[in-house]
């Protein structure tokens, strides 16, 4: 039996020191020392053993399975390190290689264009409305009558405002001085806020109109408000938007819930003159429309007209970019074209 386990032993060894991987050596492992393994076999054969021989043969059958375990566990270190080496060189980073391209993600033109109309807004003192204040689908009563319009204007109409079919008097707001009325229902002056956002017109689209498009709407309202603070408060504006060098004039107009009202243009920065498509040869945008809060409309929100006053104004957002960029067609914005978009 002595001899037999020690064959068993050179056996072993020798095969251990041939095996390449984990698995070769999980095998040789169960071959040898498993519970129906070959040391477990040739140990049954113990009790055939005469007695006085027993101990010192038991104790050559443990330190042979000592043994092999140590070599076993010598072997499993040494292929470890094998693949964890070989899993780290096939891995191996060069670090000194060019990065992959990964293409910008930019703000449409519109977008930077709001932000920074808002910006500008920001710094002269005017903050956000809550957005709940500025609902794009919108009641007849914020949109029109709250801003003093007359049951028969024709901007009502059908044809100019898109009426939603699932209720009566809900449409797609017509202009952001929505937010003026809903502002100031649940806030009282001193207010001096702005609210940007989406409008929606039946329109004819062209080069220079469409059914949808952007304006921030703006207001101030405290006591002692004058024309004065508005025209301030609307030169320093395009001022910082145009940059000194862009003329502007301010040109009487009329909108119900404003009193006195103007509109402002802006020097057309494409066009020479005749045939622009632009400006329909005028040499002027109109970039905005303004006004003193009427006092009806200071009523409507139970606001005192004798104690309070204000001004309102409403940026067109398109116009406004159309002149930073130089672009020449409204449509643009809409279509998504990434060779137009790329451009910014
Ligand atoms: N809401 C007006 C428009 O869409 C613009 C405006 C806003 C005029 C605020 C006066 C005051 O044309």
């Amino acid at each position: 039996m002595k001899e037999k386990l020690e064959a068993l032993k050179s056996h072993a060894v020798e095969e251990i020191t041939k095996i390449n991987n984990l698995k070769e050596l999980e095998n040789i492992k169960i071959k040898y020392l498993g519970r129906k393994g070959e040391l477990n076999t040739i140990k049954r054969g113990l009790k055939d053993v005469p007695a006085e021989e027993r101990p010192s043969i038991g104790e050559l059958a443990n330190k042979t399975a000592e043994e092999l375990e140590k070599n076993l566990e010598q072997k499993y270190e040494i292929l470890y390190k094998e693949s964890a080496s070989r899993k780290l060189e096939a891995e191996r980073i060069d670090i000194t290689l060019p990065g992959d391209y990964i293409p910008y993600g930019k703000q449409h033109p519109l977008t930077a264009t709001i932000n920074e109309i808002v910006s500008i807004f920001n710094r002269i003192g005017f903050t956000l409305t809550e957005e709940s204040n500025s609902p794009e689908v919108e009641t007849e009563y914020y949109n029109f009558d709250a801003l003093n319009f007359p049951s028969d204007h024709p901007a009502k109409d059908m044809q100019d405002t898109f009426y939603t079919v699932n209720a009566e008097n809900l449409l797609l707001r017509s202009q952001t001085s929505n937010s003026q009325i809903r502002e100031m229902e649940k806030k009282r002056p001193p207010l001096r806020i702005i609210s940007p956002g989406r409008v929606y017109r039946s329109e004819a689209i062209s080069s220079r109109k469409y059914n949808i498009f952007h304006q921030v709407e703006g207001l101030m309202a405290d006591k002692g408000v004058t024309f004065g603070d508005l025209k301030g408060v609307l030169n320093e504006f395009t001022r910082q938007f145009f940059g000194q060098a862009r003329p502007t004039r301010f040109r009487t107009s009329f909108f119900p819930f404003t009193e006195p009202s103007v509109e402002i243009d802006v020097q057309c920065i494409i066009c020479s003159g005749k045939g622009c498509r632009t400006c329909s040869g005028t040499g002027w945008l109109e970039i905005l429309g303004a006004g003193m809060i009427d006092p009806n409309v200071l009523r409507i929100v139970n606001i005192d007209p004798d104690v309070y006053s204000g001004f309102a104004f409403g940026v067109g957002v398109e116009r406004l970019a159309m002149l930073k960029f130089a672009i020449n067609d409204i449509r643009l914005f809409f279509n998504n074209d990434v060779r137009f978009l790329e451009q910014f």
